[in-house]
């Protein structure tokens, strides 16, 4: 087993651990699922080559039926425990094929259908083992697509760069570009709360002195 798959296998039980802890990561993979589903029609639209642009079509119809198969999980698990269903998924979109390139895409593409085949592998075993057969036949159904897509994203990524050697390296570099995307938005988040503190810590330390300051200067009455 993948180190991947050892985490996802380990922190099962936590990440499962109620309904409403299960209806909320389904509806995460539903938005994930959107968006690749959105970068990928894009990715349709904007390949020169027909036949690579019905490869991104199919890709994208079968991301939205996840996102619609998961969606719709979360709302049954969500009216179980009688709260209000998340509604449809609404995801957001960074362009990748636009900004990355084919062949960077296809790599950042590629590794996200390898990570997921690898979680929903033990997620669905995990639902098989705890005798919830509709969640475990979702992850049965979506990695029957999943293996489809890393296959295919592979082979293409080795047909467009040139070779094996040559996708290793396009996928050497999408690790690092991740790497630096994930760091870049935890930055600004992190950024936002260190302010905060920081301004809350420069209030605390100035109080005493404006006290000070207020109990030295000489009370005064009328105009001046
Ligand atoms: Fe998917
Ligand atoms: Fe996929």
């Amino acid at each position: 087993m993948s180190l991947r798959g050892a985490v996802a296998r380990l922190t099962s039980l936590f990440v499962w651990r109620s309904l409403g802890h299960t209806a909320a990561k389904l509806h995460g993979f539903a938005l994930a699922e959107q968006g690749s589903a959105i970068d990928l029609s894009m990715a349709a639209q904007l390949a020169g080559d027909p036949e690579r642009a019905a490869m991104y079509l199919q890709h994208a119809m079968d991301e939205s039926r996840h996102a619609v198969m998961f969606a719709r999980r979360a709302a049954e698990l969500q009216s179980k425990r009688g709260m209000p269903s998340y509604g449809a998924p609404r995801a957001d979109v960074d362009h990748l094929y636009g900004m990355l390139g084919e062949i960077a895409f296809l790599a950042f593409v590629h590794r996200g259908e390898r990570r997921a085949r690898t979680q929903f592998e033990v997620y669905q075993r995990y639902f098989e083992a705890h005798g919830d057969a509709k969640t475990a036949s979702i992850f049965a159904r979506v990695l029957d697509d999943e293996r489809q897509h890393e296959r295919y994203t592979h082979a293409l990524l080795v047909r467009l760069s040139g070779g094996e050697a040559e996708a290793a390296r396009a996928l050497r570099a999408s690790v690092r570009w991740e790497l630096k995307r994930t760091w870049l938005r935890h930055g600004r988040a992190l950024s936002n709360h260190a302010f905060t503190l920081s301004m809350w810590l420069l209030y605390l330390v100035i109080a005493p002195f404006a006290l000070l300051m207020r109990a030295r200067t000489p009370r005064t009455s009328g105009w001046r």
